[in-house]
């Protein structure tokens, strides 16, 4: 352990002590906390070989929830693969607020449904309702269909290929997006752990980085059900420009909360009884 976060740290791993804590859990089959509590267990020739593997694939900067091929988001575990966003923990901000607005048996959209977090997190959370979740990418489907089964909740979420246009034939009380939002300039900015492992395609539409929330906002503004909310995750120093998008859309009661860094996160506006 101590070998293995000095050279994580020396790697420029930002938080080496976590890593190497979690990745030996991981290949030992363990809660990380009895990697404290038996500190003093030998571990086998297997179990070091196994770690080694695990330290090198860190050292070139794949993220943990990688290396384990899963990631706990909303308090349950999602598989992660190449093929998806390695979900965030200030998407839950966006899980909670939706939660805090659907309806007893309503139905919610998830918009970029990559790994499923969002929209699974929710139907797990709320046995009465029923969800939707799109994607462009045929492959983050396939992943977000083996977490719906994972978690139980297949029954009661449809997966669909199409784009930000795209709506199911029932009406939904609440549309949920966590969309490709990193301006074209700031993606030469980002950390190896992110622009070598995340698709591309999940993380940026290129140029100012807002071309998704226009379309999701003036397209859903007009469909969701009426007294409806659309909510969308924001990238640092978007959510202004996300509101000013929900107003032009005849969105009111709009509302942005922020993360625990204090950075508005997360932007909801509801659809009024009459127009739009
Ligand atoms: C930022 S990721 C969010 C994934 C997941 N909802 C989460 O929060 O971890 C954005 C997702 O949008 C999908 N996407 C990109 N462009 C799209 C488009 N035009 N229409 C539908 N989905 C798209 C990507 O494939 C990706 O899964």
């Amino acid at each position: 352990m101590r070998e293995a976060v000095l050279r994580l740290g020396a790697a420029g791993v930002e938080n080496p002590m976590r890593d190497a804590r979690l990745l030996l859990a991981h290949v030992l089959g363990i809660d990380p906390v009895d990697v404290i509590m038996r500190e003093t267990d030998q571990v086998d020739a297997a179990g070091l070989t196994a770690f080694e593997v695990a330290v090198q694939r860190r050292l070139k900067h794949e993220p943990v929830s990688r290396i384990r091929g899963w990631r706990e988001f909303y308090g349950r575990r999602f598989i992660v693969t190449p093929d998806v966003l390695d979900p965030r923990p200030e998407t839950e901000l966006l899980v909670e607020q939706g939660i805090a607005r659907l309806p007893q048996g309503g139905r919610v959209l998830d918009l970029g449904v990559g790994s499923g977090c969002i929209v699974l997190s929710m139907l797990a959370e709320r046995p009465d309702v029923a969800g939707e979740g799109v994607d462009i990418s045929a492959a983050a489907l396939a992943v977000a269909a083996r977490n719906a089964e994972a978690l139980g909740v297949e029954a009661r979420v449809a997966l669909v290929q199409g784009g930000w246009e795209s709506s199911p034939a029932e009406t939904v009380d609440l549309v949920l997006s966590n969309p490709p939002y990193i301006t074209a300039d700031e993606m030469g900015a980002l950390s190896r752990d992110v622009i070598d492992h995340d698709p591309h395609l999940a993380l940026t539409p290129g140029r100012d980085g807002l071309a998704a929330y226009r379309a999701i906002i003036a397209f859903h503004a007009r469909r969701v059900r009426p007294c409806g909310w659309i909510g969308v995750e924001c990238g640092a120093g978007q959510a202004d420009d996300v509101c000013a998008l929900m107003a032009e859309a005849g969105l009111v009661e709009l509302a942005a909360y922020a993360d625990l860094a204090g950075i508005p996160r997360a932007a909801f506006g509801r659809r009024p009884q009459k127009a739009p």
